[in-house]
């Protein structure tokens, strides 16, 4: 069954788990569209993953674009939600709705933004303008280099409070979820006990409503970067270099393609 931002706030008050994942192209789209998962996430980790770059601070409105119109055509009826990349929403109200038109028109029909602070106008105005938004808080990559790498965040008094305040916030702006990246089980679930609206964790403790994970990391096909929420589930760096291997064999021996496999 297809899902919207409504089912994900109904599904907290009716104590389902939500389940999310990143996805960035067409072929694997195609093959999530007939999972149960609930929702996909078109990530600006893209820009990590896909493009191999150092940061997420590379993706740009025009990358959003290409990757979410893939996933869309890919995975037609799946709730699809994509990220605003790193500055579009803080440059002024007209700045982020160009951009959001511009990822709900590619087939998205949610825009994740990170943070709050400072550009809840921003948030306000999607919100009223009709598209649903998800928050992102705890880790926020696209400030990696302000909150000093890619580490734990919430763990002080000061930054549990704040972490707090910030969800409080952004229900009250009319979010209809928030991801939470990285902080501590504890408090993944005081944010999710102190909110109606979901939760989707992500190193943020099982007491989350909801779970996400990149793609490539659940698929095990990630060989660069392991972080210990990462649980791979699929042996897929093994898979594919096994495939390699005998493929390469095969052509060598002589023995692909077979003569079944050629055309008379
Ligand atoms: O871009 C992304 O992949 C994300 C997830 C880590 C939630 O924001």
């Amino acid at each position: 069954m297809s899902m919207s931002s409504r089912d994900f706030v109904r599904a907290k008050s009716e104590g389902r788990r939500l389940s999310m994942i990143t996805c960035y192209d067409y072929t694997f789209a195609r093959l999530l569209v007939n999972s149960p998962i609930d929702g996909i996430l078109v990530g600006d980790s893209a820009a990590m993953v896909m493009h191999g770059r150092a940061s997420t601070l590379y993706a740009s409105v025009e990358m959003m674009r290409l990757h979410t119109e893939a996933v869309a055509r890919g995975a037609p009826g799946k709730f699809v939600v994509a990220d605003m990349p790193f500055l579009s929403f803080r440059k002024g109200v007209t700045a982020a709705l160009d951009c959001a038109q511009v990822l709900m028109t590619s087939g998205a029909q949610a825009v994740k933004v990170e943070g709050v602070d400072g550009h809840e106008d921003v948030i306000e105005r999607l919100v009223q303008s009709g598209i649903p938004v998800m928050g992102h808080l705890g880790l926020q990559p696209q400030s990696v280099h302000a909150c000093g790498g890619f580490r734990v965040q919430g763990r002080s008094e000061t930054a549990r409070r704040h972490i707090l305040r910030q969800a409080a916030c952004l229900e009250e702006l009319g979010a209809f979820a928030i991801v939470l990246e990285c902080v501590p089980a504890h408090l993944g679930e005081e944010v999710t006990a102190s909110i109606r609206i979901p939760t989707i964790g992500i190193g943020a403790g099982g007491g989350c409503d909801g779970q996400i994970l990149v793609l490539q990391d659940l698929l095990g096909l990630n060989q660069d970067f392991c972080p210990k929420f990462a649980r791979p589930f699929f042996d897929g760096a093994r898979a594919v270099t096994d495939a390699l291997q005998r493929f390469d064999e095969e052509v060598k021996m002589g023995t692909f393609p077979a003569l079944e496999e050629s055309y008379s």
